[in-house]
């Protein structure tokens, strides 16, 4: 190869992908609708970009769709959320993880509605038999909640734990870490939101509100997850020396 071509490889693409999905109330509220219209956009676009991934060949996805704190919004906004887990869930669920994807709910799920539990496990039974893909929804989700979980696991197991052994006891246990974690809606903060997990991930963070996130805006984001991968530890003048 001639001295000084930077060799570019083929895009990587992330095995795992995990997103705060921010801004569905901020998006509404500029389009002179209720939050819940919001929310309502933002199902669409959380399935589009599902499917955009899994076509990308990723193989793992993590959707933030409600924390812990978000149970206290007001009665209103959190009902709304839930009648689209009610009329939307199962249908759009069965679509995305027909082509071989388990389906985990991840998070306190007994802080939900008996009817919206039952729901979500009708949809995870039907996924359980596939392996290799995954879709986790966090719902009633908080990072900090899970560790501690995971560690009372062990203490009533008496066991010691090890980064592996906890990192199994976690709802994502036997999945890659996220890779790349995308958050919308112009903050950047995590909001207790796989805080283990995201350890070595790669952070991008847009200005667009979850609604307007486009599949090439995912694929943006791919685009800078593997820029900022094709080092691998090294420096430029390593891989222009193919070393
Ligand atoms: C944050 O935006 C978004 C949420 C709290 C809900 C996210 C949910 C979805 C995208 C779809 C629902 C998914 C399921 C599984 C039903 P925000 O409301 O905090 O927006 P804001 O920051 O502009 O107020």
């Amino acid at each position: 190869m001639a001295k000084n071509t930077i060799m570019v490889s083929a895009e990587r693409v992330p095995k795992h992908i995990a997103i705060i999905m921010d801004g569905n109330g901020r998006w509404a509220k500029s389009h002179l609708r209720p939050r819940a219209y919001g929310h309502k956009k933002g199902v669409d676009r959380m399935i589009g970009l599902m499917e955009r991934a899994f076509d990308r060949g990723v193989d793992y996805i993590t959707v933030y769709a409600l924390s812990t704190e978000n149970l206290k919004r007001p009665q209103k906004e959190l009902d709304a959320l839930f009648e689209l887990i009610r009329t939307r869930f199962l249908d759009c669920m069965r679509k995305v993880c027909a082509r071989g994807v388990r389906l985990n709910i991840i998070g306190e799920r007994d802080l939900l509605p008996a009817d919206v539990q039952e729901i979500l496990e009708k949809a995870e039974a039907e996924t359980r038999g596939f392996e290799g893909k995954g879709i986790n929804v966090a719902l009633a989700y908080g990072s900090r909640a899970e560790i501690v979980r995971a560690a009372n696991l062990a203490v009533e197991k008496g066991e010691k734990l090890t980064e592996e052994s906890l990192s199994a006891l976690l709802y994502t246990g036997g999945q890659p870490d996220p890779d790349l974690i995308i958050r919308t809606g112009k903050e950047v903060r995590l909001s207790n939101f796989l805080l283990w997990q995201a350890a070595y991930a790669e952070l991008y963070f847009s200005d667009k509100m979850f609604p307007e996130f486009s599949d090439a805006d995912l694929d943006d984001a791919i685009a800078y997850f593997s820029s900022k991968t094709r080092r691998f530890g090294k420096t430029d003048e390593q891989l222009e020396n193919n070393e």
